[in-house]
Formats: C-alpha cells, sequence, structure tokens
C-alpha cells in the first residue's frame, strides 16, 4: 500500500524548518542507530527532509525522558491539576491575580462549561499524517493556530517574566502578543530574543546518544500506532527529542496589544515603538477601559498598577515621561516618574484603565498611526458589533470575554463563535479565546470557524511554576495535544475542521471539570 508523505498543498509557503520527523523515514540521512533489546531490528533515528514541526512529538519524548532519564515533566501534563500545582508555587496574590475571574465567576466557569458542551466526531481510516497544523492569518502562515495571549504583569508570576514567555514562545514558534500592562519594555524582550542568538528549544532535552528501547516503550507504541494510522512505519524507531526535530523561526513572530490610552500622542509614541520592534498585527483590546469588580485581588488589596508594577511600557515611554514631567514639575523641581512611581502609576493607569471607553469612530486614528498592517479588535462578544467592527475597516477581531475577568455574567465567548462566525467570518479573520485547556478545546473553536486561538492563563501557571521552562513545557504540551488529537479525530490539516465534526449535546455538560 502506497502512502504518501504529504497531501498538503501549501509547502511553499512554509517557513525553512529543516527537522526531524519521527514520522517520515528518509534512508539517506540516518542520524544514529541502536539495536532493540528485543529482536535484533535496527532502530534507526532518521532525518526527514519534512519542513513540517512535528509536535506530536513532544508526547514521545515525555515517555522517553521517564523511560531513559528516571525525569518528569517540569509540570503536570495534566490540565485540570496544573491551577492547583501553580497555587502551590506561586506567592498567593500572583496566583490570585492569575486565577481570579469577575464578580462570582460566574463567566469564568461558563467558559469551560461551554466547550464540555460541544463534542467531536472522530471519523476512522483516514490518513492524517504528516500532519499540518498551520494556519494563514492576513497573508502571513503561522505553524499552528495557537498564539500567546497578552497576560500582563508577568514579573508578578516568575522572575522570568515576559521576557521568558516570549522566548517560551519562540522556541515553538508561537506569535507572542505582547500587553500593554506589561512589567517589561517591549525593547528590552526584543534585545533578549536577539542576544540568545535566537530562542532556545523546549525541554525536555537529551544530547545523549539513543539507548536501546525496551520492547513496550512509546518508540514502539508510536510505530505501531502509525501502523494502526495506516501508514508504514518502516523498523522500529527510537523517539528523538523535540530538542532536535524544532528549527525556530529566527525572527520570532509578535504582535502589539493596546489598552488605548485617551491622549493620542501617547497612543502614536506607543504604535510607533510596537512597529519598530516588528510587531506585525496591533490588537486593540476594547473590554478593559476601566478594571472589573475581582474580590481575590479587592480582598487582598492586589493592584499592580497602583504601585508602578506592569507599567514598563508607559514608563519607558518618553512621550509620557515628557508630559509626566511638564504635568508634575514644580518650580526648579524636575518630576521624573522613577522618584515618584504612586503619581506616575496614576497618571499611567488614568491613560489607559480611564473609564472611558473610545468610539467606532476612532478607529480611524489607529488606522492612521498603525499604517496598513493588521488591526484586530479584541473582546467583541455581540453580533451586532462584529459587523460594526467589519465596517470600520478593521482586519480581524477575537471572540473573547477576557476569560471572565472583565463583565461577570457576560455569555461564553464561545456561545457567540458561531454566530458571528457566520455574520462576518467572510469579511474579517476571527481569533477565538476563553476557556482554551486542551488540544480538542483548540479544535473545537477552528471547528465552529475561528481562525486561529488565543491561549492565556495555562501557560502564565507554567510560568509561576518553573520559569521559562515551565511556560515552553505547557505550550508545548498543548501544541502536542492539538497535533495527536487531529490525528485522532482524523484530520490531517486545520483546514478540514468544520461543523459538521462537532454536536452540541443536550445534557448539561460533564460535571467533573476544571471550573
Ligand atoms: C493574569 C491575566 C492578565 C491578563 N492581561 C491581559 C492584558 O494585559 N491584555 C489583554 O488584552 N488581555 C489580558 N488578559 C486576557 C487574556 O488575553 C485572555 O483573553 C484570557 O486569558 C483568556 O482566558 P483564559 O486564559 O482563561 O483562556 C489577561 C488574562 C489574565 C489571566
Amino acid at each position: 500500500m502506497n502512502h504518501p508523505r504529504s497531501s498538503n498543498g501549501d509547502e511553499a509557503d512554509r517557513p525553512n524548518l529543516n527537522n526531524l520527523n519521527a514520522n517520515i523515514r528518509d534512508e539517506k540521512t540516518p542520524r544514529s542507530t541502536a539495536p532493540t533489546n528485543n529482536d535484533n531490528t535496527t532502530i534507526t533515528v532518521v532525518a526527514s527532509n519534512s519542513n513540517k514541526i512535528p509536535y506530536g512529538q513532544y508526547q514521545i519524548d515525555i515517555y522517553f525522558q521517564a523511560l531513559t532519564a528516571g525525569k518528569k515533566p517540569v509540570t503536570t501534563t495534566d490540565p485540570n491539576k496544573l491551577e492547583q500545582q501553580a497555587r502551590e508555587a506561586m506567592s498567593p496574590q500572583g496566583f490570585n491575580y492569575v486565577f481570579g475571574g469577575a464578580g462570582e465567576q460566574a463567566t469564568m466557569h461558563a467558559n469551560r462549561l461551554a466547550f464540555r458542551q460541544w463534542k467531536v466526531i472522530p471519523r476512522m481510516l483516514r490518513d492524517t499524517l504528516p500532519r499540518n497544523l498551520s494556519v494563514k492569518l492576513f497573508g502571513k502562515t503561522y505553524d499552528s493556530p495557537i498564539l500567546m495571549a497578552p497576560i500582563g504583569v508577568q514579573s508578578a508570576y516568575h522572575p522570568d517574566a515576559e521576557t521568558g514567555v516570549a522566548k517560551a514562545c519562540a522556541a515553538l514558534n508561537v506569535p507572542f502578543i505582547y500587553s500593554t500592562a506589561s512589567s517589561t519594555p517591549l525593547e528590552e524582550i526584543v534585545a533578549a530574543l536577539e542576544d540568545t542568538g535566537g530562542p532556545s528549544p523546549p525541554s525536555p532535552e537529551t544530547e545523549e546518544p539513543a539507548p536501546p528501547a525496551p520492547a513496550d516503550d512509546p518508540a514502539t507504541a508510536a510505530s505501531a500506532s502509525a501502523s494502526a494510522e495506516g501508514k508504514d512505519p518502516g523498523p522500529a524507531r527510537l523517539p528523538t527529542s523535540s530538542a532536535s526535530t524544532l528549527v525556530p523561526d529566527p525572527k520570532p513572530s509578535r504582535w502589539f496589544q493596546l489598552y488605548w490610552p485617551l491622549d493620542d500622542d501617547i497612543t502614536a509614541s506607543l504604535l510607533s515603538r510596537a512597529r519598530v520592534a516588528g510587531c506585525e498585527v496591533l490588537v486593540v483590546t476594547l473590554d478593559t477601559f476601566t478594571m472589573a469588580w475581582r474580590p481575590l485581588d479587592l480582598d487582598t488589596g492586589f493592584l499592580p498598577f497602583a504601585v508602578g508594577e506592569g507599567n514598563a511600557l508607559g514608563f519607558s515611554d518618553s512621550v509620557f515621561r515628557q508630559k509626566f514631567s511638564d504635568k508634575f514639575s514644580t518650580g526648579e523641581n524636575e518630576a521624573q516618574v522613577e522618584d515618584n512611581i504612586i503619581a506616575a502609576s496614576r497618571y499611567w493607569a488614568g491613560e489607559v484603565f480611564s473609564g472611558h471607553a473610545h468610539k467606532w469612530e476612532d478607529l480611524a486614528t489607529l488606522r492612521k498611526l498603525w499604517g496598513d498592517r493588521p488591526i484586530v479588535l479584541k473582546g467583541v462578544l455581540s453580533v451586532e458589533d462584529a459587523v460594526l467592527a467589519a465596517r470600520s475597516g478593521v482586519d480581524g477581531i477575537i471572540v473573547s470575554n477576557h476569560g471572565g475577568r472583565q463583565l461577570d455574567g457576560a455569555v461564553p465567548s464561545l456561545e457567540m463563535l458561531p454566530e458571528i462566525i457566520d455574520a462576518v467570518g467572510d469579511r474579517l479573520t476571527v481569533m477565538f479565546d476563553s476557556g482554551i485547556r486542551t488540544g480538542v478545546d483548540v479544535l473545537k473553536a477552528l471547528a465552529l470557524g475561528a481562525k486561529a486561538v488565543l491561549v492565556g492563563r495555562p501557560v502564565i501557571y507554567g510560568l509561576g511554576i518553573a520559569g521559562t521552562e515551565g511556560a515552553k513545557h505547557v505550550l508545548a504540551s498543548l501544541l502536542a495535544d492539538v497535533d495527536q488529537s487531529m490525528g485522532l479525530l482524523g484530520v490531517q490539516t486545520v483546514g478540514e475542521l468544520n461543523r459538521s465534526m462537532l454536536r452540541k449535546i443536550s445534557y448539561g455538560g460533564d460535571v467533573k471539570t476544571s471550573l
């Protein structure tokens, strides 16, 4: 039986990612060989000319590290246990800030229940290898449909902060969305990525020569599973580390998220910096012009922005600094941000969380300042606003309720996604966030019509538990889960996902869930 290596026609679009791919065998470029211990079959780890990133390989790596080195993953791989692990590892205030939702957290819980109320319908006896997770957004091909959500104040969760998460994203070719509320200036992150001479590969890593495989090791399982899926696996192979399979893009992709200041001069300065820093897309968050009622932070009096944390973008901005100085200098005393953090924090928060929403017509100003690069509105939940967004000339929207952190009682993002896709999906690039925890969650959102999804809290829990490595591990795990779940669902490319693969169930959803 002949099994073609790839049936995807978009090879030319993809970045040059020469890597090892355990799913594909290329005898011309053997990497290493070792005998098995149960027969004399040669186990061959082979290089491939395929340019696909084998995200699913990370699953094999985890087993391999456990079996050969007794190493456990840096965080749990169970999405329902991650939160508890983070609670134990992080400072109470830092954890609460990430974990907490607004009000009684009704929307936060509803986001998860909404996912539980959609089920996927897998198809069998289909060739699903090699998988292609890539998606095209605004004319550019990205290796997977996952983006890192903008998350503020990352120094509150781990000293690696935004730079650590940006490095984790770069190692996996996941676009990093820089938040206006970051605790690290944008330029510092860009410089850190350049300093490392490019991103490092994901853990767990191994440079050791491959040892013989036990009879029931995951490599054998991988071969068996390849056979079961209709692919000739060739001779048994040892798993390779993703460390050697991923070649990250030398120019990691970054987007810029704007909390929209009242003062157009400050907005212009921020956007100009974002353009210079190479941010490809502007994400304008609409749902957070003021902070919601957040009991966990209120009860502990945690408001980082009031004391200078999460204000790094503003405090490093020359226009903001000049305006602060003009406003607060007295006589011979020239006011500097560093000399009066509380006043500077109040001034900055008054700009970005002023309580005043901008208006639809103000988007014209952003277009003028940002030029012709894509603009995406984050926080759209109604069909009416999606239609207004399409009319306003922006390029995309993110259907999001901010992970249930803003208006408590707001509808789950997933609930609105199909209607919004039906209304504007042919005019706007519609993306999604709020509640993504597993690979199948990603597939459900894509099958409902989203072009890509943003992942938030889980990666930050990874950061809180184990810094850069933890964030990288959580992202790599989610990508592996997406990859494997696509195969089990019976699809090879993201473009094949559609609503016929979903069923909305009429009972109340599963009870045991990571609420
Ligand atoms: C701790 C935390 C900080 C956040 N900061 C921002 C931010 O600065 N800008 C923004 O647009 N969204 C922010 N968000 C919202 C996320 O971008 C995203 O919409 C949300 O995390 C999705 O929900 P989920 O993580 O539960 O899936 C934040 C979310 C969390 C949990």
